[in-house]
């Protein structure tokens, strides 16, 4: 991947990579990472071994914590995984997170999880409060999906990637930044929480941000659209919604009350 990053990555992963004293040669021992990446921001990556319904994981984000999948992927399945692996993880995910404006952009969308369970736990009706809350959960599914996962930046006087889903795949990586087949638009707010996505090929369509601290302020517009209910009937599409995704905001209580142990 190294020169693939060093053509197409932003300089801020860059930096992370070199922190972290990643090495290209082994699969890293979490502990060994997060003591070099914990006194940067205070995050740490957290041991998972499958799924995590969507509130648990946004809470550890809140917590400074992120789920981080300790299986690996088959060495025919290098350059893509629909599923995330301790690949795309570590290698696509946690150098991100030595950075401060990031780090606190993925505490703020945390927070933002809690505010949806507070709304949803407001409404009185059972369907109405389902509707809503499926609605906002894929509002901001699609918003990670075309900002954490897949989103560009301007940086290094072009275009550079900063989505963990584009650094862990050096051919959907090139195809991002050099394909004329993709759509590469300043992001929008009000385009995003209704673009589906379809997650089995390469995206054909990116949003791009002038910088983290647009990044962040993206997220507190997000926050402040949820409280006026603009997410409360976005575009049907994928993401689908799953029931346990559905529960888990529900469930806020209990998953505030435990302490963060996700499988
Ligand atoms: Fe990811």
């Amino acid at each position: 991947m190294e020169p693939y990053w060093q053509r197409y990555a932003n300089s801020r992963f860059l930096d992370g990579i070199s922190a972290l004293h990643l090495s290209p040669l082994h699969v890293p021992k979490l502990a060994s990472i997060n003591q070099r990446l914990k006194p940067f921001t205070g995050f740490e990556a957290k041991a998972v071994s499958g799924y995590v319904p969507a509130f648990v994981f946004f809470d550890c984000l809140r917590n400074r914590q992120f789920p981080t999948t300790v299986t690996i992927r088959r060495a025919d399945q290098l350059d893509y995984l629909p599923e995330p692996d301790i690949f795309h993880d570590v290698a696509g995910h946690v150098p991100m997170h030595t950075d401060r404006e990031f780090a606190d952009t993925l505490v703020h969308f945390g927070e933002c999880a809690h505010r949806a369970a507070e709304l949803a736990a407001s409404i009185r009706d059972k369907r109405k409060r389902a509707a809503i809350l499926t609605s906002v959960i894929k509002a901001m599914a699609r918003f990670f999906w075309f900002t954490i996962e897949f989103g560009l930046m301007k940086d290094r006087g072009g275009l550079r990637a900063y989505g963990s889903g584009l650094l862990s795949s050096h051919g959907e990586l090139e195809h991002a930044l050099d394909s004329p087949k993709v759509q590469r638009s300043p992001i929008q707010l009000e385009w995003v929480i209704h673009q589906g996505f379809a997650i089995d090929h390469y995206q054909p369509l990116l949003f791009v941000v002038d910088s983290f601290d647009h990044l962040y302020g993206l997220v507190q517009q997000l926050e402040r659209w949820m409280k006026e209910g603009r997410l409360n009937e976005v575009a049907p599409g994928e993401p689908t919604v799953k029931e346990a995704d559905l529960m888990s905001f529900l469930a806020r209580d209990d998953h505030a009350k435990r302490p963060h142990r996700v499988r």
